[in-house]
């Protein structure tokens, strides 16, 4: 944060002195107006629901251009990093800044790939679920849990404490996902196998079972790891904030992520791959390509609450660069699995193109985001829809650590506590029970 010589002032129409906040530059990217001391200066608040204009935090990590639709890990471009790296890699330079030389990416591999299995009691957690509970609802709880296993490493001070906590997330996460699934079908779980690549090794604890030998489909892996990278860390959006915001309290870190992934699973965030994927197959029911015009048209009216789920975004309005690579894997899957007649596919291509071309969408900037596309990936790899929002969960796991950890180290970092304009009832005494009419 670099000081500008440039201040903002504030007057007021009522003639209360004007008071003068700084200015405070990053290295790209809007500036800032640092307000912290409006309330002591003159007794108000910002109001800023939404924090559509307001920076909670300084950061180095991820940086997006919503104009341009341009999204930076660390300064390398997301599609860079989606060609040229792998998600362990992209993990390495999310948490530590830098993107690993091949010792040290063995080095990290090694030390994830150690880290897989969960403690065998944990198991005990999932047969407390019903079999058809979401697969977020017991990652919420299993996630959380962790935080009673790991005493060992629960110092947030600590900075290896940090880090062996993150190791741990990034490592189990595919192991909890694959076992909600497994436990939803009534099949054992499966143990991790620690030679294979992150991404390998949670297909197949996913889709292998005891009875037969499984070979992994390098096909599903490439799609599998690339939908990882895409989805590893988004800046300050509402599941990191919370995350920050739950880690400014001093909670640990599995509590933290537990709170994280609680977000997540809402519609208008995380929850919107599965809700982009129903919305395609309501669509097929309800006689496919041809009813798209009304479904539209429905969007549009503002009398219905329907929405195109997978279109808008808060902050790009310009395609959003994931979308872009996610239609690219998209195309790679569906020929590769020889499903290019995919009629979810041709309903998805043919909203895009409408979309695009309509007043409505134009004007407001409504482009597809990556989960309009990513739900139709992860259907034609078997990824059943209700465990999308879990993958997304354990994508994210890695941004939402290094943002925690980027908190924790921060020495200008608060307890998070939004204050609020107040329109309720002013002071009023109590009327005993018998007396109240
Ligand atoms: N379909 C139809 N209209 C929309 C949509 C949509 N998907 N998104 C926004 N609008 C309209 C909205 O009704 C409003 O119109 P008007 O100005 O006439 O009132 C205008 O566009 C601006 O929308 P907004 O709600 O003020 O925008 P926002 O920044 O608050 O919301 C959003 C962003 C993502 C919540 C919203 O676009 C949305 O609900 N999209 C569908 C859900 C979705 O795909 N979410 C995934 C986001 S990307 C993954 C992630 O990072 O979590």
């Amino acid at each position: 944060m670099t000081p500008t010589d440039n201040k903002a002032t504030l007057s007021f129409s009522n003639g209360s002195p004007s008071i003068d906040m700084p200015i405070y530059k990053g290295t790209v990217g809007p500036d800032v107006i640092d307000i912290r001391k409006l309330y002591g200066q003159t007794g108000m608040f910002t109001y800023d629901p939404g924090f559509m204009s307001t920076a909670a935090c300084n950061s180095s990590i991820t940086y997006i251009d919503g104009d341009k639709g341009e999204l930076l890990y660390r300064g390398y471009p997301i599609e860079q990093l989606a060609v040229n790296c792998d998600f362990l890699e992209t993990c390495y330079l999310l948490l530590k800044g830098e993107l690993p030389n091949q010792a040290q990416k063995k080095e990290f591999e090694f030390g994830i790939m150690h880290h897989t299995m969960v403690n065998e009691q944990m198991s005990s957690f999932y047969h407390g679920f019903r079999r058809d509970s979401h697969p977020m609802a017991v990652l919420v709880g299993v996630v959380g849990a962790l935080s009673a296993f790991y005493h060992d490493s629960l110092d947030i001070n600590n900075p290896e404490h940090r880090e062996i906590s993150a190791m741990r997330l990034i490592a189990k996460m595919p192991t909890l996902v694959a076992m909600a699934y497994k436990y939803s079908i009534g099949q054992p779980f499966v143990y991790p196998k620690n030679d294979l690549s992150y991404s390998a090794n949670f297909v197949r604890m996913m889709f292998s079972n005891p009875c037969e030998e499984y070979v992994v489909n390098d096909v599903l892996v490439r799609a599998l790891d690339r939908i990882l990278i895409l989805h590893a860390d988004h800046e300050q959006n509402a599941s990191t904030s919370t995350v920050r915001l739950s880690g400014s309290s001093g909670a640990n870190p599995f509590a933290c992520i537990a709170a994280g992934i609680a977000c997540l699973w809402g519609p208008a965030h995380g929850g919107a791959n599965e809700a982009a994927l129903n919305m395609l197959l309501d669509i097929q029911k309800d006689g496919g390509v041809e009813k798209i015009g009304e479904f539209v048209a429905k969007v549009k009216d503002k009398n219905s609450s329907v929405k195109l789920m997978g279109f808008g975004h808060r902050v790009y309005k310009n395609y959003d660069p994931r979308a872009k690579l996610m239609r690219e894997t998209c195309h790679e899957v569906l020929d590769a699995l020889g499903l290019h007649d995919d009629p979810l596919f041709k309903i998805a291509m043919a909203l895009e193109k409408i979309a695009l071309e309509d007043e409505y969408f134009v004007s407001r900037k409504l482009y597809p985001n990556v989960d309009f596309y990513s739900g139709i990936v992860q259907s034609a790899l078997g990824i059943p829809t209700s465990l999308f929002t879990a993958i997304f969960a354990l994508a994210r796991t890695v941004g939402w650590i290094a943002q925690w950890n980027e908190m924790i180290s921060d020495p200008e970092q608060k307890i998070g506590r939004p204050r609020q304009l107040f329109v309720g009832a002013t002071t009023r005494d109590v009327v005993p029970l018998a007396k109240r009419a």
